[in-house]
């Protein structure tokens, strides 16, 4: 996996020097897909059916291929955070999965920029490239930075109403939100103490799986923000089990903004 996305980081690389000169298509309003996120993944996927025949994919690009292996399959982001790709921002990252028996098992997160392999299997700890990591051991919100990630332009106006309210619970409450446009990495950061925690709603299996495992494997906690399951509505919230209660309370605060208002 760590070969398969230090390929596309590759191809990725060299699409970056010259993004002025990609085929950039939408998928939908605010959805962007470029020649060098369907090059990435072809890439990733020739090199993952040669290393592991039979294994499935779940692709944002290419969709789902069935394999004849039905307890492994690979979920895979090949450029997460194409916004920031084609406007020449140097953060986006390949992200990596491996799902076994309906459970994950193995992460890799590539910052193809920083040149940083974010890695982590369950029972074997998250890494950066060698040096073991572990979430941020801040308990005071006050002193912490937040992760998180707009709803996108064409999402419901309920959506974006929602995330102002939790923007307007989290700002007082913490020392910093930041907003980098990558969720795969925003869940390495949190992984790597970057960060001391991350929420966002209505993300794809693809945006999390692989981070997902980094933040658990470094001691973190993982929940899905209204209580459901996280790969399912990819509504998550991550961060070390102390500041994990009060950052919950903040978003269900946030629920009842303006609600009083309303009625
Ligand atoms: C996006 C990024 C971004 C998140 C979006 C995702 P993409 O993925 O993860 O941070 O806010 O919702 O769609 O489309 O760049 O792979
Ligand atoms: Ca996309
Ligand atoms: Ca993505
Ligand atoms: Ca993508």
């Amino acid at each position: 996996m760590i070969a398969a996305a230090r390929a596309a980081g590759r191809s990725l690389a060299r699409d970056f020097g010259e993004v002025e000169n990609l085929q950039v298509s939408k998928k939908g309003p605010a959805d962007f897909v470029s020649n060098a996120d369907h090059r990435a993944e072809e890439i990733i996927f020739t090199h993952l059916t040669k290393a592991r025949p039979g294994y499935g994919f779940v692709m944002e690009e290419r969709g789902i291929v069935e394999g004849t292996d039905k307890s492994n399959r690979f979920i895979v982001d090949p450029l997460d955070g194409t916004l920031n790709f084609l406007h020449g921002q140097p953060h986006f990252a390949v992200s990596i999965a491996l799902e076994r028996d309906g459970e994950l098992l193995t992460g890799v997160v590539f910052d193809v920029a920083k040149n940083e392999i974010f890695w982590a299997e369950t029972g074997r700890g998250a890494w950066l490239d060698n040096r073991k990591l572990r979430v941020a051991a801040r308990r005071d919100l006050h002193e912490s930075v937040i992760a998180t990630g707009t709803p996108w332009h064409g999402k419901s106006e309920e959506s974006h109403v929602t995330f102002a309210r939790e923007v307007a619970a989290m700002t007082p409450t913490t020392a910093g939100i930041r907003r980098n446009g990558s969720a795969a990495l925003d869940l390495a950061w949190t992984a790597a103490g970057r960060f001391d925690g991350f929420w966002e709603r209505n993300l794809q299996p693809w945006d999390i799986a692989a981070g997902i495992v980094l933040v658990r494997e470094a001691g973190g906690v993982i929940s899905e923000i209204d209580g459901g399951d996280v790969l399912q509505t990819g509504s998550i919230l991550a961060s070390n089990s102390d500041l994990h209660p009060k950052l919950e309370k903040q978003l269900r605060h946030a629920a009842s903004f303006g609600k009083a208002a309303s009625v």
